[in-house]
């Protein structure tokens, strides 16, 4: 392997999230084992933890993988720190999300839970905006008098005003938003796709490839269909690494 491919494989272990969007254990862990030292982080959303719980983040910790555990919580500041420290509880956690929309408290409660249920080594506590799913003439319905791009910009930078490490957004505004906040809060992108690689029923609007994601100073990029649906998902993760040299070689 060449220095920029074993590189480009060590920014893919250290900074991409696979999403393990399955609704059995099985099938998510023969994605992980097939996967093997190619990914060391994975995404575990509601829909696993609802019939698993804390059972799938020990069966991936007995893997050596590390856990971004997307429960989005959202309730009175005291529970959500509750769950936080819960979370943190779990040695396999290394990133959680809660909803900017909770308010400043609940963040700022959302960051002690992460600290008080481990302090030497805190996960990091990620704000989701608004939901990707939302569309501006459905925002009034909710109470929102301003559109949707406004309302996540207005709730991102609420969150981080507010502690957290950082936020859940597009690729996209990855390269406005690092050059606004700085280096270190911490920026997640779904949204990621390979290029020439369809998905069926695509749902994500605005896409972007990996080596992009990278350089718009995306921090944790969360792949799940182009892997997981993919015929061969280690060649996909290839790809991945692949679009990553190509990033590399740009500002070699
Ligand atoms: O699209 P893909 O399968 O790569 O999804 C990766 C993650 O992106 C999902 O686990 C979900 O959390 C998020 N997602 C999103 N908006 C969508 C679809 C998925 O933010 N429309």
């Amino acid at each position: 392997m060449s220095d920029l491919g074993a590189r480009a494989a060590e920014l893919v272990r250290e900074r991409v999230v696979v999403a393990l969007d399955f609704d059995t254990l099985e099938e998510a862990l023969q994605l992980v084992d097939t996967l093997g030292e190619r990914v060391a982080r994975y995404k575990v959303g509601m829909r696993l933890f609802t019939r698993y719980g804390p059972s799938i983040l020990q069966a991936l910790e007995a893997r050596g993988a590390k856990v971004f555990l997307d429960l989005k919580f959202h309730d009175i500041p005291s529970v959500v720190s509750d769950a936080c420290a819960a979370a943190a509880e779990h040695p396999s956690v290394f990133m959680l999300t809660v909803h900017a929309s909770g308010g400043e408290a609940m963040l700022r409660q959302a960051v002690r839970g992460a600290e008080r249920g481990r302090p030497d080594d805190p996960p990091l506590v990620v704000a989701v905006s608004a939901l990707t799913s939302l569309k501006s003439r459905e925002l009034p319905s909710v109470g929102v008098g301003m559109g949707v791009t406004d309302w996540a910009e207005k709730l991102g930078a609420l969150a981080l005003k507010s502690g957290v490490d950082g936020v859940v957004c597009s690729a996209h505004e990855a390269e406005g938003l690092r050059a606004r906040v700085g280096a270190k809060p911490v920026l997640v992108t779904p949204g990621i796709r390979l290029e020439d690689v369809h998905i069926a029923g695509d749902d994500q609007a605005r896409t972007m490839t990996p080596g992009r994601a990278m350089a718009s100073g995306s921090t944790y990029l969360v792949i799940g269909r182009p892997i997981y649906q993919a015929p061969d998902p280690g060649a996909a993760v290839d790809a991945v690494c692949d679009s990553v040299v190509s990033w590399l070689e740009e500002i070699r």
